[in-house]
């Protein structure tokens, strides 16, 4: 009797692969081609690759993990989770913005045109948005503006009004405000200037509560950024929901490395991010 094989073959895009025959699966392993990988400044890349039909279906707030080159001689264990930058379903194209911080995205930035990435994913549950809503804010810090930009591009198309406030070292770190642009208004905070302090950003929050500009609240990237926002939602009455960012090893739920502790009508309980999130209901998160 023929046996099944165990693991499939990784989808190769322009080729095609086992994807294809079980369209069932939401994620697959893939190998994708790179486009275009450039520096946006000293420490963050843009990567597009062209993407599989099963990966093209990832929505804001989900992730890929990414089989990255071995930047050295050694070997380099574990797959890196990076959450979607850009969806270009017209064009077949996936982006990410990612910081290069260790040997993984070290070796990610090694890859050239034309090079293969191969991809597991799309992973994880992404962001959701209420048909009501009219206005939503987005709040986010470092590599927090990649995850936060395509909800932003999705509620636009929806004709939701965006307000992106976007916080960061100094203004070189000022990411994808261009694409935020395109769908609402940019408040740039920068540590640079004295603008990124808690207290100035509260007072920018309630100023827009006050405008009618806050029916829900999106945010990743910053601890201190998001407990403001938990409080200002708990107090008003704000629906949120956070991108959490956890180490992860598999990222597809067994090993139960990332999983993190919340909290749920007062009672503790641990969900692993890589498959209940990495986007949690705001109120139930809890720091780190
Ligand atoms: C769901 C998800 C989405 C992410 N999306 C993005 C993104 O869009 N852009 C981006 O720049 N980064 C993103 N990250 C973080 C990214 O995964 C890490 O920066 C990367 O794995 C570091 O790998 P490394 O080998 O270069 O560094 P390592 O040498 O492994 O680690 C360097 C530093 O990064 C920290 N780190 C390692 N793994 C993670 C991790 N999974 N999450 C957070 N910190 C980590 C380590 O604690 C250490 O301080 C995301 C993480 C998660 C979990
Ligand atoms: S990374 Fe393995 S369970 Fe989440």
């Amino acid at each position: 009797m023929a046996h099944e094989p165990f693991a499939a073959a990784p989808y190769i895009v322009g080729k095609g692969g086992p994807g294809v025959e079980a369209p069932q699966i939401p994620a697959e392993e893939s190998l994708c081609p790179v486009v275009s990988h450039h520096w946006v400044n000293s420490e963050y890349k843009h990567l597009v690759v062209d993407g599989s039909p099963k990966a093209l279906a990832v929505t804001p707030g989900q992730f890929f993990n990414l089989l990255c080159p071995s930047p050295d001689a050694g070997e380099l264990w574990l797959r890196r989770p990076q959450s979607v930058y850009r969806i270009d379903r017209d064009c077949g194209r996936i982006e990410f913005l990612y910081k290069c911080v260790g040997r993984g995205t070290q070796g990610l930035a090694t890859l050239e045109r034309g090079d293969m990435l191969n991809m597991v994913g799309p992973l994880g549950v992404g962001f959701s948005i209420d048909s009501a809503w009219r206005n939503i804010i987005v709040l986010g810090r470092g590599v927090g503006l990649a995850t936060l930009a395509p909800i932003s591009q999705l509620a636009g198309e929806r004709g939701i009004g965006v307000t992106a406030i976007l916080s960061a070292r100094s203004p070189e770190f000022v990411m994808a405000n261009d694409l935020f642009a395109k769908v609402g208004k940019v408040i740039g905070v920068l540590d640079s200037d004295g603008t990124s302090t808690v207290e100035n950003v509260e007072a920018i929050l309630r100023d827009l509560i006050a405008q009618r500009k806050a029916d829900a609240f999106f945010t990743c990237g910053s601890n201190r950024l998001f407990q403001l926002m938990k409080r200002l939602g708990k107090e008003r009455g704000i629906p949120g929901q956070i991108a959490m960012e956890q180490v992860m090893a598999c990222g597809l739920g067994p090993c139960y490395v990332c999983v993190r502790t919340f909290e749920v009508n007062g009672k503790k309980e641990l969900r692993r991010v890589c498959i209940e999130g990495p986007v949690f209901d705001m109120q139930e998160a809890v720091g780190w």
